[in-house]
């Protein structure tokens, strides 16, 4: 078979995707279920339907483009990823793995395969956090890692729950049915840019990930007792900011101290209440986010991290309370699909480095219900999650070609 990959026509897909934000461009923010959320999914089906796809979605919104295959008796060939970004994004995270995914299936179409399996391109609900505090919502439905109860009380910063907010933008279904069986899958995988620097650093072509590291996050609520900036003496005050400062500090080192490479640690939002230039903080809300590839170790920092927090709340006599909100472990990749997709590598001459991926993705839960595997693409200095995240139109065509080969292989 012989295989082209379009990339004129999927870079010019990436850019109009990347229009479709709530920001001015080269900035993307498209988060879930906001009218750019909505207008981009609409997009995004109409792209799919376009291929002769078959078009579904469940009741959280996950979206399933079908190419249907000669035998309806055997499991599917899943593979996908999100389109939703982050407050200040790029336009690559996620999308080159719907749009890749995409024109993979093109590229088989114009070959003349016929696939037996049936292949399904899926583009997740909400793997970003943004609105409703935990990643990956689509795929931890789907999974059954997140129970349709606990996922529908959900709320956002406005107190709207995921339940409210779904049925809004049209998704009016059971979400008792998102979840799908084990076996539903035959094999998912997840084409990603690596978000990370390696690749490039070391001229190398594609990445297959062999782990997605474990990661857990916490709110951590923070009272002290406020008052007038020029009026309360020194002695007097129980600063909240004050004691966040230090248990920010403290973080840092949980991670830096844990002895390994794999462990981050990450305090990413910080309220302050009320947030006046001559007002003692009364109130601070923290985010913290803590990630390994060893699940134990991963543990053992948010242990010094919680008793850090009881320490700095008896010292500075503050109320410190923390919510933990995931703690999910990590998952290996399969290794029969990480050797097809190497093989594809070798066909092609493409060097590739087997690696862990420390960002999470849908992959991390799709692994409970089905083998899966994920191929990294360069990005240039390892940016992600910032509006310069950029990823050479030569690496997405590889990546889009081995993407295709490896559906190719598995869907026979
Ligand atoms: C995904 O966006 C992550 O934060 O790893
Ligand atoms: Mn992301
Ligand atoms: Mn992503």
């Amino acid at each position: 078979m012989n295989l082209t990959i379009e990339r004129d026509r999927l870079l010019s897909e990436i850019e109009a995707l990347a229009l479709i934000s709530e920001a001015e461009p080269p900035v993307v923010t498209r988060v879930v279920f906001t009218p750019s959320d909505l207008k981009a999914r609409a997009w995004m089906k109409a792209r799919c339907a376009e291929a002769g796809l078959t078009v579904r979605e469940d009741a959280v919104g996950n979206t399933f483009a079908r190419w249907t295959g000669s035998d309806l008796s055997v499991p599917v060939v899943g593979m996908g990823s999100h389109i939703d970004a982050i407050p200040n994004a790029g336009k690559y995270d996620g999308v080159v793995g719907v749009l890749g995914g995409l024109e993979a299936i093109r590229a088989l179409q114009r070959g003349g395969f016929q696939p037996r399996h049936s292949i399904e391109l899926l583009v997740f609900t909400a793997e970003e956090p943004t609105r409703f505090g935990i990643g990956c919502l689509g795929s931890r439905m789907l999974a059954n890692t997140l129970s349709s109860d606990a996922g529908q009380k959900l709320t956002d910063k406005d107190g709207a729950t995921l339940d409210e907010v779904r049925r809004e933008a049209g998704f009016r279904g059971n979400l008792e049915q998102v979840k799908l069986p084990s076996g539903y899958y035959k094999a998912f995988v997840e084409m990603h840019i690596e978000q990370g620097p390696l690749l490039e650093r070391q001229q190398i072509s594609l990445g297959i990930v062999t782990r997605i590291a474990a990661p857990a996050s916490l709110a951590v609520l923070i009272e002290g007792s406020g008052g007038h900036a020029g009026a309360v003496l020194m002695h007097d005050r129980i600063d909240a900011l004050c004691a966040a400062a230090e248990l920010i500090l403290a973080i840092e080192n949980a991670a830096r101290n844990s002895g390994a490479i794999d462990t981050v640690a990450t305090v990413g939002i910080c309220d302050v209440f009320p947030g006046a230039i001559n007002s003692i903080p009364l109130r601070v809300r923290l985010s913290v986010d803590v990630r390994d590839t060893d699940l134990a170790r991963r543990d053992s920092a948010m242990r010094s991290i919680e008793a850090a927090a009881r320490s700095i709340a008896e010292k500075r006599r503050v109320l410190i309370q923390s919510t933990l909100l995931n703690a999910d472990a990590p998952a290996d990749c399969a290794p029969a699909i990480i050797d097809t997709i190497s093989q594809s590598c070798r066909k092609h001459e493409l060097n590739f480095l087997p690696m862990v991926s420390r960002a999470y993705h849908d992959s991390l839960f799709m692994a409970r219900i089905a083998p899966v595997a994920m191929l990294f693409i360069p990005c240039r200095n390892g940016y992600s999650h910032r509006p310069d995240e950029y990823a050479s139109p030569e690496d997405i065509e590889r990546g889009t070609l081995v993407l295709a080969e490896t559906l190719a292989a598995l869907s026979r």
